[in-house]
């Protein structure tokens, strides 16, 4: 796995700033206040600090922002990055800072002078998170990444309150790595086997092979994987820090490759059909956040993995599926995948575990980018306190969630002349049918979020605190919810 860059929290030391290797960095309030540490490097650099916080180049950077200096006089650092932060900064800023740090770092060593500023933790967190490069497939010798040094006034407190961020970016690493994974590496098999090595960190972890899938009745979720050479699978990983309550469920779409099948999709773009099993990679995440910082509560994760191609034994369009439930499926369109492997998953959370709420995650549609673009993932749910509370944490954790109707009108157009129901409804509210889908394999007494994460799961620009490719999106959100609703203290 890809490991975040080593972070040190220090007692601030004056005198090694001058000597101090690689890139400096140091804070300046945008009034242009300096504190002790910004003020030496002041006098060491003769005045470049106090000229650069009275310029109008300062005064039109935001609070978050960072202003470099190139092999300043009198420090040994080839960068001095200043800062741009109030001594009290909201979480929001000092994680920017913390990425736009992570830019100027490269793969060099940073030494960050932030005294007494408070919000320590988060700003290296953001620096973490923004220090992510996916480099398993480059050939050529990728320089080791350098550790981080932070100098802070109370080293011990700010290193208790980065720890849990520290987990957490473990998790939002393992979600980009196995996004980011072509999908000739990242099969079933090997997806799965990765999910049973998090028993080291405390998960317990089952996994269903076809032969099990089928004596269960999955054959929805079977069906979209018969054309592959790769075997269907289920994972079910447990993570009991709880009591005895019953269980949040977080359910993951895992088609690791999606050709449409039968209803094969174009050529142009199908590459990006190795994220396909982003909603399974964030669910892996969570767990692995959860279990890394021994969270106290009672969460399973349950993932779908299956690869969609079309071969002499892909089923075809107008093939009638029976679901777990009990419900059949007349499957207009190959392509339309995704429901018929979560309508089985998301049956079996419930039967098992009777969980005290499920949020099901997937890369379900493209019209959800139609609708949302890359900003929000597409919020469908059956209870209004609950989806409050997702978005709420989404909200306070800066991922983009943006809630959407469901409703009978749309749940009409799913109609089957010859099953129970189809599996596609026509191209008009493309996301909102799938969803539609999702809720008749909800029971009425669980309260359910569905996030479609289309959008978002992997992007082709940078964004705040991911460069381009896999952003992790959703795994900071749920373990804030974890956190904030299902913790035991
Ligand atoms: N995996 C796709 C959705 C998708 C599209 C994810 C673009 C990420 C980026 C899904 O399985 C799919 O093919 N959906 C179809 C549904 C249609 C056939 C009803 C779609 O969105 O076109
Ligand atoms: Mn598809
Ligand atoms: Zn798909």
């Amino acid at each position: 796995m890809t490991t975040p860059i080593e972070i040190s929290f220090t007692e601030t030391d004056i005198d090694a700033l001058a000597g101090a290797d690689g890139k400096l960095a140091i804070v300046v309030t945008p009034e242009g206040k300096l504190d002790a540490a910004a003020r030496r490097v002041n006098r060491l650099t003769r005045g470049a600090v106090q000229r650069l916080a009275s310029s109008s180049r300062w005064e039109k950077a935001k609070p978050g922002d960072v202003v470099s200096l190139a092999f300043p006089a009198g420090l040994s650092a080839e960068t001095l990055a200043v800062v741009k932060l109030p001594r009290r900064p909201s979480v929001e800023q000092a994680r920017k800072a913390g990425a736009e740090l992570a830019k100027v770092k490269g793969s060099a060593t940073l030494t960050v002078a932030a005294g007494a500023l408070t919000r320590a933790a988060d700003l290296a967190f953001g620096l973490v998170l923004r220090a992510y490069e996916f480099t398993d497939h480059k050939t050529a010798e990728s320089e080791a990444q350098a550790g981080a040094v932070v100098m802070v006034s109370k080293p011990e407190d700010v290193s208790a309150a980065a720890a849990p961020m520290m987990a957490v970016a473990e998790g939002v690493f393992f979600t980009r790595d196995l996004v980011s994974e072509p999908s000739n590496v990242l099969t079933t098999t090997e997806f799965a086997a990765r999910l049973s090595a998090l028993s080291d960190l405390g998960l317990e972890i089952e996994v269903l092979d076809e032969a099990e899938l089928e004596t269960l009745g999955m054959r929805a979720l079977l069906a979209v994987g018969q054309g592959s050479e790769s075997p269907s699978k289920v994972v079910v990983m447990q993570w009991k820090g709880g009591g005895e309550e019953a269980p949040l469920a977080l359910v993951g779409k895992g088609v690791v490759f999606d050709t449409g099948g039968i209803s094969l999709k174009p050529a142009g773009g199908m590459e990006d059909m190795t994220m396909d099993m982003g909603g399974a990679g964030v669910v892996a995440g969570v767990m692995r956040s959860l279990a890394r910082r021994k969270a106290k509560a009672n969460v399973v994760g349950i993932v779908g993995l299956v690869e969609n191609m079309p071969d002499g034994r892909a089923q075809r369009p107008g093939d009638v599926v029976r679901s777990m439930k009990g419900d059949t499926i007349e499957v207009i369109n190959t392509d339309a995948e995704g429901r018929l492997v979560l309508c089985d998953v998301m049956w079996y959370a419930q039967d098992r575990f009777q969980p005290a709420g499920m949020v099901d995650l997937a890369t379900l549609t493209g019209a959800i980018i139609i609708g949302l673009g890359h900003e929000n993932a597409g919020v469908f749910s059956n209870h209004d306190g609950f989806c409050e509370s997702f978005l709420k944490a989404a909200a306070s954790e800066g991922e983009g969630a943006w809630r959407m109707p469901l409703g009978a009108a749309y749940d009409k157009m799913l109609k089957s002349a010859i099953a129970d129901m189809k599996n596609v409804g026509g191209r008009p509210a493309g996301s909102i049918t799938a969803a539609q889908f999702l809720q008749r394999f909800v029971r009425d007494e669980t309260p359910w979020i569905h996030l479609d994460i289309a959008g978002v799961a992997s992007v082709k620009a940078e964004t705040d605190f991911a460069p381009k490719g896999a952003t992790g999106w959703g795994v900071m959100a749920l373990d804030r919810l974890v956190r904030d609703g299902y913790e035991t203290e």
